[in-house]
């Protein structure tokens, strides 16, 4: 009902709307209008209430799930949680269906690659896809991809960003990280019960005081942007591409926008190092290295370093 609202305050273009007429259109008592928008005055937005009917001046920074109507009954809207990755493993368990969402204002212990944490303050944008993908769980990373290749392109096109992906799936603008994605599955019987994306993107807040390699969206546009503009873009293009009915293109098209190819790489785990040239990635997404002595070797996991062509590290 409150997204009904909204839809219909907002299509009024910031004329006032008589409450007589939102509770003809929404089929619902005058008094039940005025309960709704009394809460959604107090969750932040901005609507004037007059003698003669509601006008919307402004809508808050944030991602309730009824700002998105097409998913509205899968989107799962918190404003704090330790992590989504948590709450998304425990309603994957329950058996929510494909395509949900976990999404937080903060998350006071957002998790990050390799057991890191992630940052997760006021401003940025912070959820978890629940997927139950149909194919082989060796094929699982080219979510990941698709879920990398999206976002880079959603805000090229969208936002005006010039994003691209470093490997396996960060999002970069000018070698500064402006987005990390986490995957996680869970395999029963050989066959995927559940993959969940977990994606944090600096929209508004400001990465740099914990990362001082990071950027934000906002620090590059130099504009606030509506986290819930980003996320509906995102989502809807991910949704299509994973619609398709095989994801066998995903790595092709990941190569084009991807920063990684070509470089001086090197990429660390708990174990060890390992330096060369990125030449390619197979159908599993491994990046292929050739190494000083022409060798290619697969790298299945770790952080990647892009190399500055005179660097020695
Ligand atoms: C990385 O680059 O290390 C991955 C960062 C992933 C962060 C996101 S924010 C939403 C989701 N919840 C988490 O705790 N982590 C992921």
């Amino acid at each position: 009902m409150k997204g009904e609202i909204l839809r219909a305050l907002t299509e009024n273009h910031g004329a006032v709307y008589s409450g007589e007429k939102l509770s003809e259109v929404l089929g619902v008592s005058r008094v039940a209008v005025w309960k709704h928008i009394k809460k959604l005055q107090e969750l932040g937005y901005l609507i004037e209430s007059s003698g003669n009917g509601y006008k919307l001046i402004s809508v808050p920074d944030v991602v309730y799930s009824w700002e998105f109507p097409e998913w509205e009954s899968n989107i799962h809207y918190f404003d704090e949680v330790d992590s989504t990755m948590t709450i998304a493993k425990e309603l994957a368990a329950k058996g929510c269906p494909h395509f949900s969402v976990v999404i937080a204002d903060r998350q006071h212990a957002g998790r990050g690659r390799l057991s890191r944490q992630w940052y997760s303050t006021d401003g940025g944008l912070y959820f978890t896809i629940i997927l139950r993908p149909q194919i082989p769980p060796a094929l699982m990373s080219r979510y990941g991809f698709a879920a990398s290749l999206v976002l880079a392109k959603t805000l090229q096109e969208s936002f005006g960003i010039d994003a691209y992906v470093k490997w396996p799936n960060d999002i970069l603008v000018n070698e500064k990280k402006l987005c990390g994605m986490l995957s996680e599955m869970d395999v029963v019987d050989e066959q995927v019960s559940f993959l969940n994306i977990g994606i944090g993107i600096n929209v508004n807040n400001d990465p740099t005081h914990d990362e001082p390699n990071a950027t934000s969206i906002s620090a590059l546009t130099g504009e606030t942007v509506q986290r819930k503009e980003v996320l509906g873009a995102f989502l809807k293009a991910f949704e299509k591409e994973i619609s398709r009915s095989s994801l066998d293109h995903v790595m092709e098209e990941w190569k084009k926008y991807t920063l990684t190819l070509g470089r001086d790489v090197k990429i660390v785990t708990v174990n060890d190092t390992t330096k060369g040239k990125a030449v390619d990635i197979d159908d599993t997404g491994a990046l292929i290295l050739e190494q000083e002595d022409g060798v290619l070797t697969k790298i299945f996991y770790g952080d990647c370093f892009h190399q500055a062509s005179d660097s020695r590290d």
